[in-house]
């Protein structure tokens, strides 16, 4: 049976234009055209939205006989004016990985860096020693786990980077569990990640061709993931590895998501723009140059602002350059070992009440301009709510929209729905 949502309180559909692209600048807080005023009702069938009209028209078209919330045409549900935003878009998880580093918080206040910590045993490297050991059951469970939370604050749609296997079985294996875990209840859509960092039992040289002749063939023939990332920092992958790498994969088709520039600017983001990467991820150090290269060149820089505060660091001055650039950029949670959370309204916290953006354009970062680098891999566009497309969505708790990132440390979200399903209640 369809279902039309009436009694809807603020609506921000972010459909102004073409919704598959991006939006920049000032047009990610044009309420004018992204937010409908309440009384809009949304009709959906086979999981997309077949109509967004004022609800009165609505309810009179398709519900002529309604009474009591009931209707023998449509089922009813009357939001009692709560806002509808859409689905959440992450597009930068590490979701499937074992063990505890919670100990590291205390190396990092002794002074040690990120480098000294993984020098010392710590790092990337002790999460790949307990995901290597962790079989593709207990992985499945973890990632049932960790998708759950991330539903729970209303992502619809995630990218899940393998990562912390550094080894051909390893990878493979969580790259699997990602595959097994998309479309129940949300879009899973994994990235292979085998160059986070050089294993222990190889030298850098030997794993650079297990990268390039052994994991991606394999990962690109069978289908496991459409996209490669390296983590590209000077410490681990170097810019002419990364190229390397990116160009390698290439050839089989895969397009690149790339670490660039977290912890310094070693010109990560402008080899990003000049291999035509969808998506460049933290750039928190990265210039005005490759800012502007990167969006003239297509390529989303994707800000990662839970990582800097995790790290104890300034979240940076990046996203107001994108904005007043107009130089499109997205918002993640970059959830990992470090980052524990699966929460955008969290991140988009963290840009509102600390980097000062509105709580508008958060939103279109956590949505339609992430979901502008996955859609292509999907069979319709996400990230916004317009007629044709799927019915993902969240109803918050509150009439208005900008509530959405407003309650950190708590969950705004009331109910969230993923192709016309309850997926959260
Ligand atoms: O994106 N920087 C590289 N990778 C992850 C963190 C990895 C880890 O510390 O386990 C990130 O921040
Ligand atoms: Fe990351």
């Amino acid at each position: 049976m369809d279902m039309l949502l009436y009694n809807i309180g603020e609506l921000a559909s972010l459909s102004s234009g073409d919704v598959s692209k991006p939006l920049s600048g000032a047009h990610m807080s044009d309420y004018e055209n992204l937010v409908f005023e309440p009384g809009q009702g949304i009709l959906i069938s086979d999981g997309l939205i077949e109509k967004i009209s004022p609800d009165e028209e609505l309810l009179d078209e398709f519900a002529p006989d309604m009474e009591n919330n009931k209707s023998s045409y449509v089922e009813l549900m009357n939001i009692e004016g709560k806002a509808i935003i859409p689905g959440l878009v992450d597009c930068h998880t590490h979701l499937l990985w074992s063990g505890d580093r919670s100990n590291e918080i205390r190396m990092r206040q002794n002074g040690l860096s990120y480098l000294e910590i993984s020098e010392q045993g710590g790092g990337i490297a002790k999460t790949v020693e307990s995901t290597r050991k962790s079989s593709q059951d207990d992985l499945k469970s973890i990632g049932r786990k960790n998708l759950s939370k991330s539903s729970n604050y209303g992502t619809t749609t995630l990218e899940a980077k393998s990562g912390y296997g550094l080894s051909v079985d390893s990878e493979i294996k969580l790259l699997e569990v990602a595959k097994l875990l998309h479309g129940k209840n949300q879009n899973v859509m994994s990235t292979w990640l085998g160059a986070h960092d050089f294993p222990k039992d190889k030298t850098h040289s030997e794993y650079m061709e297990e990268l390039i002749h052994e994991q991606l063939p394999f990962i690109a023939e069978n289908k496991l993931s459409n996209w490669i990332d390296v983590f590209c920092e000077p410490g681990w992958f170097s810019l002419e590895q990364t190229e390397l790498l990116v160009k390698s994969a290439n050839e089989y088709g895969m397009k690149s998501r790339l670490h660039v520039d977290e912890f310094v600017d070693s010109g990560g983001l402008a080899l990003a723009a000049e291999l035509k990467s969808c998506s460049a991820d933290h750039v928190g150090y990265s210039n005005l140059d490759s800012r502007d290269k990167a969006h003239n060149s297509g390529t989303m820089q994707v800000f990662l602002p839970g990582t800097p505060y995790v790290l104890g660091k300034d979240l940076g001055n990046g996203i107001n350059e994108c904005l007043e650039n107009n130089w499109n950029f997205s918002l993640a949670t970059d959830f990992n070992p470090n980052c524990q959370t699966l929460s955008l309204p969290f991140v988009a916290s963290l840009a509102t009440h600390r980097i000062g953006i509105d709580p508008l354009t958060a939103l279109v970062a956590c949505t339609r301009n992430p979901a502008s680098s996955l859609n292509a891999e999907l069979p319709k566009t996400v990230g916004s709510l317009y007629e044709g497309g799927p019915a993902d969505f969240n109803i918050l708790n509150s009439q208005y929209v900008d509530y959405w990132c407003q309650t950190p440390g708590d969950n705004p979200i009331y109910k969230t729905y993923f192709s016309g399903s309850i997926v959260k209640s």
